[in-house]
Parts: structure tokens; C-alpha cells; sequence
């Protein structure tokens, strides 16, 4: 046993030797701090994020514009028109945000009346969602679905909810105010059965679909580059070791060294 082990260890030696003449010119050279920069992940609570997402530890060079994150108290927060939605889980491979609307977070009496606006240009819905459609300040004797009121901007006003639009619900003409927040269609099923749910549905979320240039992003990684973006020109950008590309990252230095050589030997 105590050759073998002993060869294996002169292996190891031999390796780490080798790769150290290798790594030498590599570490000579500093990596490109954007390089660097956009290689880190933002972790906010359970939850890392990768391209296209920055902000924190991550510059706004590392992502496009709509992606920018906060991190408040361990929960990740994006920011679309004037909803700030809170990111309870992100699937990257599926580019896939579960949100939930952070004003709707402690129940359904927010302190403002807002709809939920979504930042179409760089997300979209999930499918299977269903609108949830508050109604407030109806003051319907006839409508005690969920007999509650808020007290919104020092007003106090009947609040309760739908799921399916009835053809012949007066509320979307009598009310004051209404707000759409979209649910899963499965919370949609659960509070049709159970009104003191709503909570759960708003807490619950829903699901927004990312879009970006993945297959250039995949490009850039594949050839050892990070996904950036250069929001002056406003397109993809791969950041390498050395310098930026537009496309992908060159083979590293000490392969294009040793074409002379190899040519030398070809031609000699
Ligand atoms: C929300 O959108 C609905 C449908 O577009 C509209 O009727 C309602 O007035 C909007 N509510 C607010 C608070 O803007
Ligand atoms: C919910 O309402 C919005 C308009 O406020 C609409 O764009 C969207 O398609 C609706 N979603 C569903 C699932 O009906
Ligand atoms: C809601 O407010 C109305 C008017 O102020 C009042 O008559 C009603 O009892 C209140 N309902 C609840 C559930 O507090
Ligand atoms: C973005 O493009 C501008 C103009 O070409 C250039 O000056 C700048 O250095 C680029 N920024 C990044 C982060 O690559």
C-alpha cells in the first residue's frame, strides 16, 4: 500500500506544480474589477441572485435597468411603478419571480389605493394567475361578503373582494375605489370556498416571467465571461478577465502565445 499511496502523493505534488507554472501569468494580471464585481451573487435572506439582477454588492454595469434589488430586514425588494414588491422566491433557470405586493403584505387596508403595475417591458405574468379586485368604500347594504372596513387616508370605507367579474355585480360602478392584485389561481379556489383567506392570497403572491438575451448570456458564460449590461448603451454586455466583449470572451493569453511556437515547429 505504501507505494502506491506514495506515487499518488508525487502525482498530487506534480500537479499542483504544474498548475502553479500555469497560474502564474494568470495571477500576474488583475482581473478587470467588473469581472470580478458582476461574478458576485446578492444574498438577501434564503435567497441569491445572479444576472440580471443588481444593485447592492452588485453595480449597476451587472444587470438592465428594472432589475435593481434592495434588501430591507432579509427580504429582497423590487421596485416597479409605484409598487415595491417583496421577491419571496426566484427560479433562475425558469426566470421566474414569486412577488408579493408589499403594501397588501399586513392585510388589505393599505395606506394608499394603488394598482398593481408591472414593468412589461422586462416582465410579464405568470400563467396561472387569476385578478383579485378590491373593492373599497361601496357602502352596498346588500354586499356583507366580507363585512370589513379600512380606514384609508383618515376615511373609513367597506372593503371586500372578487375573483370572477359577475355580470351582475353593481360594485365595479358603485364603489369609490377598487385595486386588481393578482393571486394564484389555486388562493383564487381556496378563497372562494373560505372568504377569511384573502389574506393568505395577497400573501401568497404571484408569479412574474423575467426576459432577457439568455442566449447571449449563455455565450458569455460558456467562454468564461460574466453577463453585464452597459446601461449608457443600453445592450449586453460580457465582461472577461482581461476587457469587455459584446459577444463572448477570447481563449486566454497563453494560447495565443504558443501559436508562434507551434507555427516555428510547422514551418522549421
Ligand atoms: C385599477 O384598475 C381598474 C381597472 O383598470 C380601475 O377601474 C381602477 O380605477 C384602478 N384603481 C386605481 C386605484 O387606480
Ligand atoms: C388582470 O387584469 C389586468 C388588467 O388590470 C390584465 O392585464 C390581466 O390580463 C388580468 N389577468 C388575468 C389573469 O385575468
Ligand atoms: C363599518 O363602518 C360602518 C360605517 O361607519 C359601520 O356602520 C359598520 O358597522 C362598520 N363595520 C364593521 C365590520 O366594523
Ligand atoms: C458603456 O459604453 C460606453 C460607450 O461606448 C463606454 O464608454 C463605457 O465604458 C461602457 N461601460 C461599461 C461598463 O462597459
Amino acid at each position: 500500500m505504501y507505494p502506491n499511496s506514495f506515487s499518488i502523493s508525487s502525482l498530487l505534488a506534480l500537479f499542483f506544480f504544474l498548475f502553479a507554472l500555469i497560474g502564474v501569468p494568470t495571477t500576474l494580471c488583475v482581473d478587470d474589477p467588473r469581472y470580478s464585481d458582476c461574478r458576485t451573487t446578492i444574498r438577501c435572506g434564503s435567497i441569491a441572485f445572479d444576472y440580471p439582477f443588481w444593485g447592492m454588492n452588485r453595480a449597476n454595469y451587472c444587470g438592465p435597468p428594472g432589475f435593481e434589488l434592495k434588501c430591507e430586514d432579509e427580504v429582497a425588494k423590487i421596485t416597479m411603478g409605484q409598487n415595491t414588491l417583496r421577491i419571496l422566491d426566484v427560479n433562475p433557470r425558469q426566470q421566474i419571480l414569486q412577488v408579493a405586493r408589499e403594501d397588501y403584505w399586513n392585510g388589505y387596508c393599505p395606506t394608499e389605493l394603488i394598482n398593481t403595475t408591472i414593468d412589461f417591458n422586462h416582465f410579464d405574468f405568470g400563467s396561472n394567475l387569476r385578478n383579485l379586485t378590491l373593492f373599497y368604500g361601496c357602502y352596498l347594504p346588500s354586499v356583507v361578503i366580507f363585512g370589513n372596513n379600512c380606514t384609508i387616508n383618515g376615511a373609513i370605507m367597506d372593503v371586500s373582494y372578487a375573483v370572477t367579474s359577475l355580470l351582475v355585480d353593481p360594485r365595479p360602478v358603485v364603489c369609490q375605489r377598487s385595486v386588481i392584485v393578482p393571486i394564484y389561481e389555486r388562493a383564487s379556489q381556496i378563497l372562494e370556498g373560505n372568504p377569511l383567506t384573502v389574506n393568505d392570497a395577497l400573501k401568497g403572491g404571484f408569479e412574474l416571467q423575467w426576459e432577457v438575451d439568455s442566449d447571449r448570456c449563455r455565450r458569455c458564460s460558456d467562454s468564461d465571461g460574466v453577463c453585464g449590461y452597459n446601461q449608457t448603451t443600453n445592450s449586453f454586455i460580457c465582461f472577461c478577465r482581461d476587457q469587455p466583449s459584446e459577444t463572448t470572451c477570447s481563449p486566454t493569453t497563453q494560447v495565443n502565445e504558443m501559436t508562434p511556437l507551434t507555427l516555428n515547429i510547422l514551418t522549421g
